[in-house]
């Protein structure tokens, strides 16, 4: 197979006033579900990026329903609201940070950690993060590093965790801890991670290469990876990011009480 490539666009939630105006009403209704003005910026965002990456509509596809709406994964749509084939979307927000990726032929995922997230831990609290998304093994490869080294360490397995999991579709709804990752030898010149172990119900996602690609986004102090199923290695370009194109609506309609 040939190598895949990952297009990147990253923006900053600070952003968000170029995109609010080329809001669809669905996208607008999406951002409004949040009631702080900083989660409803990251969402404007967000759906800037997609559209643009998209080329056009953006849906929603769950793949636990089955059904293209509201929730689960960004899909590409054409004018008439239909599933674009080939291409595959994903998107993160932390904190000032917003990426999303596309990729075409192949399943993308994303995710993204400011390092900050770790600082007011307590010990209470890297204990239930460590139950929830991490293996027995990862947690005793933790016991020997210093508190903020295992910090960087946790953050960095819970975006490939994640990022895989977003490309799935499945999200969450699979626990993280399931997941492992041994680190790929730095002269094979493939991914950064080789997915080693996953639960059972990843495999007709995982069973064949999952390239794991830890990156640093443009924004200095976060963690980041990009999984792409199906491949042993991608290739991340990064894009710029031109201002929003208004559609004048989205081609499916948000059924607003859903969101
Ligand atoms: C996807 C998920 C991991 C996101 O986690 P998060 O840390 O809250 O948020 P992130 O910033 O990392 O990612 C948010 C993006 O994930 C994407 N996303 C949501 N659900 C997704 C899914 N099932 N698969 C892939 N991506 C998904 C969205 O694009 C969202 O951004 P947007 O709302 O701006 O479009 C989490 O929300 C999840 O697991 N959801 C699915 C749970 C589920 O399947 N429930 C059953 C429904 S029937």
């Amino acid at each position: 197979m040939t190598t895949p490539t990952v297009r990147l666009l990253e923006a900053q939630v600070a952003d968000a006033g170029r995109f609010r105006q080329a809001l669809t009403p669905a996208e607008k209704a999406r951002a409004g579900r949040y009631r702080q003005a900083a989660d409803r910026d990251r969402s404007t965002v967000s759906s800037g990026l997609l559209r643009q990456a998209a080329g056009g509509g953006v849906g929603r596809f769950c793949r636990r329903c089955g059904k293209l709406g509201d929730h689960g994964q960004p899909v590409p749509l054409d004018g008439d609201g239909r599933r674009v084939a080939g291409m595959s979307l994903s998107a993160a927000h932390s904190d000032r940070a917003v990426l999303v990726a596309a990729c075409s032929h192949a399943l993308v995922g994303i995710d993204l950690e400011a390092l900050a997230l770790a600082k007011g831990w307590s010990g209470a609290d890297r204990e239930a993060f460590d139950q929830v998304a991490l293996s027995d093994h990862e947690r005793e490869s933790l016991a020997v590093l210093s508190t903020e080294c295992a910090d960087g360490a946790r953050l960095r397995a819970w975006v490939r965790k994640e990022a895989v999991l977003k490309a799935t579709g499945l999200g969450l709804a699979v626990p993280p801890r399931g997941l492992e990752f041994s680190d790929a030898a730095p002269d094979a010149g493939a991914a950064g991670a080789v997915l080693r172990s996953w639960p059972a119900e990843l495999d007709p996602f995982c069973s064949g290469p999952v390239a794991v690609v830890d990156f640093a986004p443009r924004a200095p102090g976060y963690v980041a990876a990009v999984a792409v199923l199906g491949a042993s290695r991608c290739a991340i370009v990064p894009e710029a990011v031109s201002d929003p194109i208004p559609l004048a609506s989205n081609p499916i309609p948000l059924p607003l009480e859903a969101l």
